[in-house]
């Protein structure tokens, strides 16, 4: 909402139907997609790239998931994303926020949320660590990456990331 209210074109995607029609209601004059982000090109005209592609809420923590929006950035355009904080998780998460299983790879864990529905999931992990490796195999590189503010890495619940398309080998930036 504060970035149409600031007159910014924006393109929206979210794979569930009442997720589409909220947004549909709330912003009607927005370009609106239902889908996938791995599955974009059957929605989005493969040639569209856009200046900031936007990923809250721990999506991109798969690798094809993660080269489904770099393929969607125009030349120097960023790619800012949300992840879950595997340090927050291993210090415990919260009380709505619970950590069934962990390992390196993934956690098992249950949410509370606040309209009384408790739900089970499975997140993939990306280790803040690991965060430019990971980015390099979707042919992007690090800008800069951050945790809430005032938040000790440990405390901040997810993590930010901004990345950038790499400069192709040999060009010499
Ligand atoms: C916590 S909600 C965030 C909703 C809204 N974008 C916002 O920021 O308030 C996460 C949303 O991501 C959508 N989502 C999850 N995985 C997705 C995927 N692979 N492709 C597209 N949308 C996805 C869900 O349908 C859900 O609406």
């Amino acid at each position: 909402m504060p970035l149409a209210q600031a007159g910014v074109e924006l393109v929206l995607v979210d794979a569930h139907p009442g997720m589409v029609a909220h947004l549909r209601r709330r912003l009607p004059r927005v370009e609106v997609h239902q889908g996938l982000i791995e599955e974009l090109d059957r929605e989005l005209e493969p040639e569209r790239r856009f200046d900031l592609v936007l990923v809250p809420s721990n999506i991109l923590d798969r690798a094809d998931l993660l080269g489904a929006a770099a393929r969607r950035l125009a030349p120097g355009g960023r790619l800012a994303f949300e992840l879950t904080n595997p340090h927050w998780l291993v210090a415990g998460g919260s009380e709505r926020f619970r950590v069934l299983e962990l390992d390196r790879a993934r956690a098992r864990i249950e949410v509370d949320y606040p309209d009384g529905t408790l739900q089970e999931g499975e997140l993939e992990l990306v280790w803040p660590e690991q965060v430019e490796a990971w980015l390099a195999g979707a042919g992007l590189e690090l800008a800069r990456m951050f945790g809430h503010p005032a938040a000790e890495l440990a405390e901040s619940p997810t993590f930010y990331v901004v990345a950038t398309p790499a400069p192709p080998p040999g060009s010499g930036s």
